[in-house]
């Protein structure tokens, strides 16, 4: 089991040859439209001169404003979410709120969260745009660490944990890798969970393979990124 960096920096790095209304629309100023809008208003200035020129190639060193505000170019975008319960992990769906409607609309564009949480689960999601990272976090060969809070029906014991850390076989067969169940030792109904997988209702089966059942769970970190303690559920923030 192991963390993951969040960011590499170069991720961030500023496109040489980036055309001004992809610049600033990019930094989620507004849609490329609305952008083009702006640039023929004369509301952008490039070092400090209105520039009409929605194609100007934005160099390096240009300081762009948008109605004065210096614009901050951002390639992709990483949130942290703290989700409720009720919301599903999904871009979009036709009955169900997903994590994206938390969001404005003017922020929605190209994001999706990263791994699931089911619709009755709580906690860190991150959301992002960027696939080449979602892929790290959750590809099974990254072997990121989450960690969960759950509460269970029933005491669990130490038996159980020995299980997890064995590592349990699902009932359907599946052999899941060894795991961390520490039970709390004010309340045996209590625990904090880690697993390396991302199984389809992991935790609730392992649990339910000890003869118990979750009814709580919260994920609060995945690798080195741990969930705000602040962030309320339906808040999210920037990272
Ligand atoms: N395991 C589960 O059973 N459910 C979740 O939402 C996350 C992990």
């Amino acid at each position: 089991m192991k963390g993951i960096s969040v960011i590499k920096s170069d991720d961030k790095g500023i496109s040489k040859n980036l055309r001004l209304d992809k610049y600033i629309a990019n930094s989620r100023a507004g849609s490329r439209s609305e952008v083009k809008e702006y640039i023929r208003k004369g509301c952008v200035t490039v070092n400090g001169e209105v520039c009409h020129d929605s194609s100007y190639h934005v160099k390096e060193t240009d300081e762009v404003c948008l109605k004065g505000q210096k614009i901050v170019y951002k390639k992709h975008v990483y949130y942290m979410l703290n989700k409720p319960s009720g919301v599903v992990s999904a871009t979009e769906d036709p009955v169900e709120r997903t994590v994206i409607d938390l969001f404005p609309a003017e922020l929605r564009k190209g994001l999706f969260p990263v791994g699931r949480l089911d619709k009755d689960s709580v906690g860190l999601i991150i959301v992002t745009d960027d696939g080449e990272y979602a892929h790290r976090l959750t590809s099974p060969s990254g072997h990121v660490d989450k960690r969960y809070l759950i509460r269970t029906d029933l005491p669990l014991s130490e038996e159980d944990a020995k299980k997890f850390s064995e590592g349990i076989t699902l009932a359907d067969g599946t052999a899941l890798k060894s795991a961390k169940l520490e039970i709390s030792p004010d309340d045996p109904c209590r625990a904090e969970v880690t697993i390396s997988e991302g199984k389809y209702h992991q935790i609730k089966r392992m649990i339910a393979s000890c003869g118990k059942k979750v009814i709580y769970l919260k994920r609060i970190s995945m690798g080195d990124i741990v969930l705000d303690p602040d962030l309320e559920e339906g808040q999210y923030k920037e990272l």
